[in-house]
């Protein structure tokens, strides 16, 4: 995996072009804000990152605050989109990447952080779409301590942001997944929801979620996966195609049951038959 060790940080690594500003020149800062203190500056400063510096599309704040309360110094961390979010990680010590295709939003968040005391030393932009980043920048390994999922929103994005950020985390790792009310980012939700190896933390603003990944997913394929225990799912008919097809299914799985017993029940009568008294 080419994520940043605590110890082997450096901004301009193999991915180095992908890379803008900031530097570990910057470690040694004379104010270091505390990630409360920064939490509320940024609500007293409203920075706009976004959108060439005309929007502020930012985390609410009680997904701002669990950030802030997760986070270790020190800890692994990594997000699809950059924002407030990203000055919090900053903030609270990570050695953290950010990955957004907006080299622009990366300057005015380093900028913000050295005008809040926010040591950015350990913090790595990468500019460039998640879904072209993050299949090269992480392995199976499972190093990450934390991940946020807020980049592109639009299927199939969400996604595949946690199709690779899902395996690099760490057992015990938290991953927040923003705006799961958006139903595109939904069903990466819900199948966290359903699935053992996950447990809901919280529901936070309404619309984030944070999980911990609390086992490796099971072995098999996907009927092993709880978020297939709906199958067949038979949505893209019309009602009554719908229920009648969803009736010959159930028709035709109890005849396959059966037929799968079969060879027991006739087993059990031999056995009857040969007791004594059978
Ligand atoms: C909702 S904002 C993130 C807000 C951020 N969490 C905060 O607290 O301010 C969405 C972000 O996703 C970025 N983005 C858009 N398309 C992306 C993509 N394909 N991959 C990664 N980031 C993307 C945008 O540039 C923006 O930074």
């Amino acid at each position: 995996m080419n994520l940043p060790s605590e110890r082997t940080f450096v901004v301009n690594d193999r991915l180095g072009d992908r890379t803008t500003g900031g530097g570990p020149e910057r470690s040694n800062m004379a104010t270091i804000a505390s990630g409360q203190d920064t939490i509320e500056r940024l609500r007293a400063d409203r920075p706009a990152f976004h959108a060439g510096g005309g929007a502020r599309w930012d985390s609410l704040p009680g997904t701002l605050e669990e950030i802030r309360r997760s986070v270790r110094p020190g800890d692994i961390t990594l997000e699809t989109g950059a924002g407030a979010s990203t000055v919090v990680f900053a903030a609270a010590g990570a050695v953290h990447t950010a990955i957004s295709p907006d080299a622009g939003e990366h300057e005015r968040i380093r900028a913000y952080c050295r005008r809040a005391g926010v040591d950015d030393a350990r913090l790595r932009f990468l500019a460039g779409h998640s879904e072209d980043v993050l299949p090269s920048l992480l392995g199976r390994e499972r190093t990450l301590d934390f991940a946020l999922i807020d980049g592109a929103h639009a299927f199939p994005f969400p996604a595949v942001d946690w199709c690779y950020i899902s395996r690099a985390l760490r057992i015990g790792g938290r991953l927040l997944i923003d705006d799961i009310t958006i139903p595109t980012v939904a069903p990466v939700f819900r199948h966290m929801l359903v699935e053992p190896n996950w447990r809901l933390d919280g529901v936070l603003d309404e619309r984030a979620a944070v999980l911990t990944l609390i086992a490796e997913p099971a072995p098999g394929d996907w009927p092993a996966q709880r978020s297939n225990d709906r199958f067949p799912d038979f949505g893209y008919a019309p009602r009554f195609r719908r229920l009648e097809l969803a009736a010959r299914h159930r028709v035709v799985s109890l005849a396959r049951h059966l037929a799968e017993r079969a060879p027991a029940l006739r087993r059990a009568y031999h056995r009857a038959r040969r007791a004594p008294g059978g």
